[in-house]
């Protein structure tokens, strides 16, 4: 029998009791920066050693956490379900935990590209700094979807949320679009489970908010639905 299809929407919220901040906690900054400054094109031509700097930073921080039970039970339900997870991430923490359908629709952190072909991209777990060139002689860059660019896997992301069986939504504050702008795409009658100690949506049909935080919602929701 054909698995039914569970699409998992993560943010900022789950990483952050592995020790990630997000980004809206502290009146728009992002760990002390404007963002506008750090993960835009216009900060990006202004000073490139900054973002450069700032990602480098970002990058050390991934390597000292690790994924916490909200990343870890979704692995489990795999063994009932084809999940897909769409994260707005650029942590490698669900790929860490085990998840072996992971979309980041924002970048990856641990990968960069060239400012030249934008589908020249490496693996790169190291600092990145100037003069780190592709194979073309051009500066490489961090990627990362900046604000302002476009997200070349949203419509892979839409057409998965119209497939959907069952939606589980961990973690963000459903601000940023066309992330956000996702959840039009769900069926009617699909359930949508929401998990966020400070769920920002508006109620709508089929709708269950667990205002609790990843590592004390997600579990459960798993149990249940591996129990169904
Ligand atoms: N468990 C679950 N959710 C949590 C937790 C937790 N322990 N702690 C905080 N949250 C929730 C907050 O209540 C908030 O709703 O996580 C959400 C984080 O929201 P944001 O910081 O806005 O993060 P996100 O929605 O992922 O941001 C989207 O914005 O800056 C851009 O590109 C960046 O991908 C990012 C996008």
């Amino acid at each position: 029998m054909k698995k039914q299809k569970i699409i998992v929407l993560t943010g900022a919220g789950i990483s952050a009791e592995s020790g990630i901040k997000t980004f809206r906690d502290a009146d728009g900054l992002w760990e002390g920066h404007d963002v506008m400054e750090v993960a835009s094109p216009e900060g990006w031509r202004r000073n490139k050693e900054l973002v450069l700097d700032f990602y480098n930073q970002r990058r050390r921080q991934l390597l000292d956490v690790t994924p916490n039970e909200a990343h870890i039970a979704l692995v489990n339900l795999e063994k009932k379900y084809d999940v897909h997870i769409v994260t707005q991430n650029v942590d490698d923490l669900h790929e860490r935990a085990g998840s072996s359908q992971v979309l980041h629709l924002h970048g990856e952190l641990l990968k960069v590209r060239s400012t030249f072909d934008e589908d020249l991209i490496l693996d790169w777990k190291t600092d990145l700094n100037i003069g780190d060139f592709c194979e073309h002689n051009h500066q490489l860059r961090p990627h990362i979807v900046w604000f302002g660019e476009m997200v070349p896997l949203l419509d892979t992301a839409a057409f998965l949320v119209s497939q959907a069986d069952y939606i589980i939504i961990i973690g963000t504050s459903m601000q940023v679009y066309p992330a956000a702008g996702l959840i039009d795409y769900v069926q009617a009658n699909i359930p949508i489970h929401f998990v966020d100690p400070n769920p920002a949506v508006s109620p709508r049909d089929n709708l269950t908010i667990h205002k609790k935080t990843a590592t004390e919602g997600v579990p459960k929701i798993v149990h249940s639905l591996l129990s169904l």
